[in-house]
């Protein structure tokens, strides 16, 4: 498979299906307080999109059951909305897109229920600002190396580790698209700094940190889905869709 370069047009396609995905994420997350069932969640992702003409992405894809990812504590990705119950202290990571006019959005990110220890919330804003650090370096010209390398250098140098098993993607008529978009240098998925694809204007990509308190080591519950920390420590995910321009980097997954 090859990149997909998008034209201008395509672009601006993209970018209304950013701002949906963007802004439905935004009710989702101040939706989210103790006591609430994670399920509720997925009647808003579900309802929500069709007033701006577009389509939760998530559900049937490779099977997936629901129309959002809902991962708790040390569940870091592909969580499954059940009737579990949101408890204050909880952080709980937020995975969310949708399909307007044939293009897709894909965006994460992980809040707090209720009041959290300041070991949780400081995990949430590394992980933010990780993902932040890859998309200063995704400019034209720059390799994909060197978003890999700064999401894994600013995580690490914070004393906290990256999860290597799962990455970032390209992203445009389909959700996942080439290029894997690795957040490490470290492992079969890494991609040093300096090597890798070359990044063009009209490349539209998926950048997606997931950071862990303990070891970056994970596991799979028997349902097939939910990757969970294997240590049992804490997890956050942060997402954006971007853009690469003539210019600075543009999140297309913006309000
Ligand atoms: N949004 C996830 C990603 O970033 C994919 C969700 S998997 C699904 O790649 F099956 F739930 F759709
Ligand atoms: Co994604």
């Amino acid at each position: 498979m090859a990149i997909i370069i998008k034209t201008d047009a395509e672009i601006a396609l993209m970018r209304e299906a950013g701002r949906i995905t963007a802004t439905v994420l935004e009710i989702l997350t101040s939706s989210v307080k103790p006591g609430m069932r994670t399920d509720e969640l997925d009647i808003i992702a579900e309802k929500e999109p069709k007033r701006f003409g577009a389509i939760p992405s998530f559900k049937g894809y490779r099977g997936y059951p629901a129309s959002l990812c809902v991962s708790v504590n040390e569940e870091i990705v592909h969580g499954i909305p059940d009737k579990r119950i949101l408890l204050e202290g909880d952080i709980v990571s937020i995975d969310y897109g949708v399909i307007y006019k044939g293009f897709q959005g894909d965006a994460a990110r992980t809040v707090a229920v209720g009041k959290v220890s300041a070991q949780s919330r400081k995990l949430m804003e590394v992980t933010e600002g990780a993902l932040k650090a890859g998309i200063i370096k995704a400019y034209k010209g720059n390799r994909l190396g060197d978003v890999s390398a700064a999401i894994e250098e600013y995580a690490e140098s914070r004393g906290y580790t990256v999860v290597r098993e799962y990455t970032g993607h390209g992203i445009g008529r389909n959700m996942h698209e080439d290029p894997q978009i690795p957040n490490t240098t470290k492992s079969l998925l890494g991609m040093m700094r300096g090597t890798g694809p070359v990044l063009k204007k009209g490349m539209t990509l998926a950048i997606e940190p997931m950071v862990n308190i303990g070891g970056w080591e994970t596991k799979v519950d028997s349902n097939g889905w939910t990757v969970r920390t294997r240590d049992g420590s804490l997890s956050a995910h942060f997402e954006d869709t971007i853009a690469i321009t003539d210019g600075e980097p543009e999140v297309l997954t913006s309000v």
